[in-house]
């Protein structure tokens, strides 16, 4: 039976109160207590000034809170920013790095994303690793040789025992928030090459699909073998949407 995780990225939107409300909201539906007790493992990543909020809203359930990034440094002068420690304090338990809109808007690099996974993995955090091409990239069918790169570059400067303790999101550039998701077939041959090259290094772990994931989509996407989850972002943001989604990666766990 494959591990089954489906993380929530709630982006710059909510605030402290409508945090509390959807995350509330989440926690009760039945479509998501159901996926719950088959085994899926719920993440949600609301934005930093709600994590508090979030963190005890779900405290009672066996839902986790995780954060949308972190800076690779343990402390310092750097003004604006947040540690991983800081995180951890907050009773979240893993972060997200190097989203593609984190490496778009804030000009990430694979080099600073490892570092990152380390800092993560310093403050006792699970990284959920995010790779993908973008739309030029796919077109050119160069799609693997990118991700190959990233990957290769993270394994490299965090290193393998850093990365045993991952999560990868494949999420192509392209499928984010556009509502065009890949087809299955278009995941499973990327999350394939992903698995091979992790077990090349002795790692195995769960390959999460991200890019307008929906309750429509997400049962199709989950039957594939070497799809282990969905990092959600925009219906992660409707209870009802992101229950249905759990459900379905309940369905394929029973
Ligand atoms: P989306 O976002 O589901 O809205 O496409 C996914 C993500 O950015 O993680």
């Amino acid at each position: 039976m494959k591990q089954m995780i489906v993380a929530g990225n709630w982006k710059m939107h909510t605030t402290a109160s409508t945090a509390a409300e959807l995350a509330g909201s989440i926690a009760h539906h039945a479509g998501v207590q159901g996926g719950m007790e088959k085994g899926v493992s719920v993440i949600l990543c609301p934005p930093f000034l709600s994590m508090h909020t979030v963190c005890s809203v779900v405290a009672s359930s066996h839902i986790t809170v995780g954060a949308q990034d972190c800076h690779h440094e343990p402390q310092g002068a750097f003004t604006g920013d947040v540690s991983a420690a800081m995180v951890r304090d907050m009773g979240c338990t893993s972060v997200i790095v190097g989203h593609s809109e984190r490496r778009r808007y804030h000009h990430e690099t694979d080099e600073l994303i490892a570092a990152k996974v380390l800092a993560a993995r310093a403050a006792d955090l699970v990284p959920i690793i995010c790779v993908g091409e973008t739309l030029e990239e796919r077109q050119r069918g160069v799609q693997t040789d990118v991700i190959r790169r990233q990957l290769s570059t993270i394994l490299e400067i965090a290193g393998v025992t850093s990365v045993q303790a991952a999560i990868i999101a494949y999420e192509p550039v392209w499928a984010i928030g556009t509502g065009l998701a890949a087809t299955p077939e278009q995941a499973q041959e990327v999350h394939a090459m992903i698995d091979t090259l992790l077990r090349e290094h002795g790692v195995e772990i769960p390959i999460l699909y991200g890019g307008s994931v929906t309750a429509e989509n997400a049962a199709t996407l989950f039957a594939c073998p070497d799809i282990h989850g969905a990092l959600v972002g925009g219906a992660s943001l409707k209870p009802g949407s992101f229950a249905d989604i759990v459900a379905e990666a309940g369905n394929v766990m029973s």
